[in-house]
């Protein structure tokens, strides 16, 4: 997959305005609205990230979070012991997530303004990577992946979401809005994407993946699962102050693990590799120089 030529300042611009979760309360920046937040975030909206994100499960750790947006998942982390970094494009998700963890009285090794496609860290740094609903957001995913890979330790974790190209994505954006609405004929396929993705709409870019996608994508790296999760809107809440389905529906979906079928988010995880053999001419590499390599060919 290609780099998308999307400008960064426009991907950062439209971040600085549309601070992720914040559309959930109604309270400003104190103690409450932390709080409001991370009750919904791990309860309503992404239940399933209690137990995937392994928030108990990293203390010690040197943790880093890529894309904080204002912080809830690294001070998940952070109380439970990590040693955690985080960094984001935009200043105000780093003024929101300073403020976040002084409200709460935790500290962080590092918040910083940063690149996920030029991480300001040495490599083989860090235990953990984690970064969620972030790298679609990226033009060159790939190189956010090999830095991914270049700041982890040998044989350390990392744990990302990426949106995946499953049922509502044909539903609800190319044949709704794509097809019956026109928006396919006006705009062309990514920006019909962009249209009808994100809380508020209109992202500077959202890429939706494949699983064949993502396997090339993080193919140097070792013990690689890919998980559906979510089904999301109208099953856990009601989007755009419209419709949930009564409780019973969705209990049989998620009874029936139908979240495990038709799940919306991808998460991947797995570790980095001390070193890869490429066949062609039998050296040894880091898996980041590999990939850095080989990501230039698609
Ligand atoms: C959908 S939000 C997700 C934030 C947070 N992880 C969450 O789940 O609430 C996307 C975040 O990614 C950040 N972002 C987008 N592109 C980035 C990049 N190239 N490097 C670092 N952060 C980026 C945005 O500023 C925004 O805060």
């Amino acid at each position: 997959m290609k780099k998308k030529d999307v400008d960064k300042k426009k991907i950062n611009e439209y971040w600085e305005k549309n601070t992720p979760q914040k559309w959930y309360s109604d309270r400003e920046n104190d103690l409450l609205f932390f709080n409001e937040l991370a009750y919904k975030r791990y309860n309503v909206f992404y239940k399933y990230l209690k137990s995937e994100a392994e928030f108990e499960y990293h203390r010690n750790e040197k943790v880093l979070e890529i894309g904080v947006g204002i912080g809830t998942d690294l001070i998940s982390y952070a109380k439970n012991g990590a040693k955690v970094s985080g960094i984001d494009l935009s200043q105000e998700a780093i003024n929101l997530t300073t403020k976040h963890f002084q409200t709460l009285g935790l500290k962080a090794d590092n918040l910083l303004i940063a690149d996920a496609e030029n991480l300001p860290f040495e490599e083989n740094y860090f235990d953990l990577v984690y970064s969620f609903g972030v790298l679609h957001h990226t033009p060159d995913t790939y190189k956010a992946v090999s830095e991914i890979l270049r700041v982890l330790k040998p044989q350390g974790k990392f744990i990302v979401m990426l949106y995946r190209k499953g049922w509502k994505h044909y539903l609800k954006r190319l044949l709704i809005n794509g097809l019956f609405k026109g928006q396919l004929f006006k705009y062309g396929y990514q920006k019909t994407i962009n249209k009808n993705t994100e809380v508020k709409g209109d992202s500077p870019l959202t890429i939706i993946f494949k699983k064949s996608e993502i396997k090339r994508m993080f193919a140097v790296a070792n013990k690689v699962t890919i998980e559906k999760h979510r089904l999301g809107e109208f099953f856990d809440y009601a989007p755009y102050e419209t419709i949930k389905l009564p409780a019973f529906i969705t209990r049989i979906f998620y009874l029936f693990g139908l979240e495990k079928l038709l799940g919306e988010n991808y998460i991947i995880k797995g570790y980095k590799k001390n070193e890869v053999t490429l066949s062609s001419n039998k050296k040894k590499l880091s898996a980041w120089e590999v990939l850095t390599d080989t990501y230039k060919n698609y």
